[in-house]
């Protein structure tokens, strides 16, 4: 197994926050959180909540949903739960694997994640694919931001550098939606595209049929 940190290397975790101004992060985690569509009572799992910015957004868009976070790197859960009290929001945030969820079958109706699957290897990504299907419930949704293929010639030439990084190269190959579709997923779509200084955005649903 290859554990990638939130900015590659561990030392640099405490810049993520800074980092991520850069990534138009309030736009594209905005769009996120509408197009999950999430309703009062609802189960909500942000996969790879890094410093919970995203998972802070859902609980106060839906306060009346269940949200919880989840990370494999303890430290930055440190940062994240210092930001929840802060916020003051009833918020769990869990330490543990994407491809190995503390979690029984069904436990969400929502699964949502932001940039956190070109962290992983291919054979991880489609682990972690199979276990975010068994977690959803029948009808429940995936909804991801996360690099993606490149849209125009500026993101095409950025990606050259770009798809490089951690393990980036299948989300720029455009891989994603095929891999949601091999997990069991149906309905997939890219639903939105941005660009960043480091490459294509793109925005995914994803739903297990009822
Ligand atoms: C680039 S950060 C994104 C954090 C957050 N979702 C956001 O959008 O700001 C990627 C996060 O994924 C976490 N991560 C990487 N591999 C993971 C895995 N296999 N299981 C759980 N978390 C993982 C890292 O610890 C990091 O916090």
């Amino acid at each position: 197994m290859k554990y990638i940190p939130a900015l590659s290397f561990e030392w640099l975790t405490t810049l993520y926050d800074p980092v991520m101004l850069l990534m138009r992060e309030s736009t594209f985690k905005r769009s996120l959180v509408e197009q999950a569509n999430i309703k009062n009572g609802y189960r909500v799992l942000d996969l790879g909540c890094g410093t919970a910015t995203l998972t802070i957004l859902i609980k106060k868009a839906y306060p009346g949903a269940e949200v919880t976070g989840l990370d494999g790197d303890t430290k930055i859960l440190g940062i994240a739960r210092a930001k929840v009290a802060n916020a003051g929001l009833d918020v769990s945030l869990d330490p543990g694997m994407s491809f190995e969820l503390p979690y029984p079958d069904r436990s969400f109706d929502r699964v949502v994640s932001s940039l956190v699957f070109h962290h992983l290897t291919r054979e991880d990504k489609a682990r972690t694919f199979k276990e975010i299907f068994r977690v959803l419930s029948p009808g429940g949704e995936l909804h991801v931001a996360d690099f993606g293929k490149p849209h125009n010639a500026l993101m095409y030439l950025i990606s050259l550098i770009f798809r490089h990084l951690e393990e980036a190269g299948d989300n720029i190959n455009g891989l994603l939606p095929e891999m949601f579709q091999n997990a069991g997923f149906d309905r997939v779509e890219e639903t939105d595209r941005y660009m960043t200084p480091f490459g294509t955005l793109s925005l995914y649903r994803a739903r297990k049929a009822l």
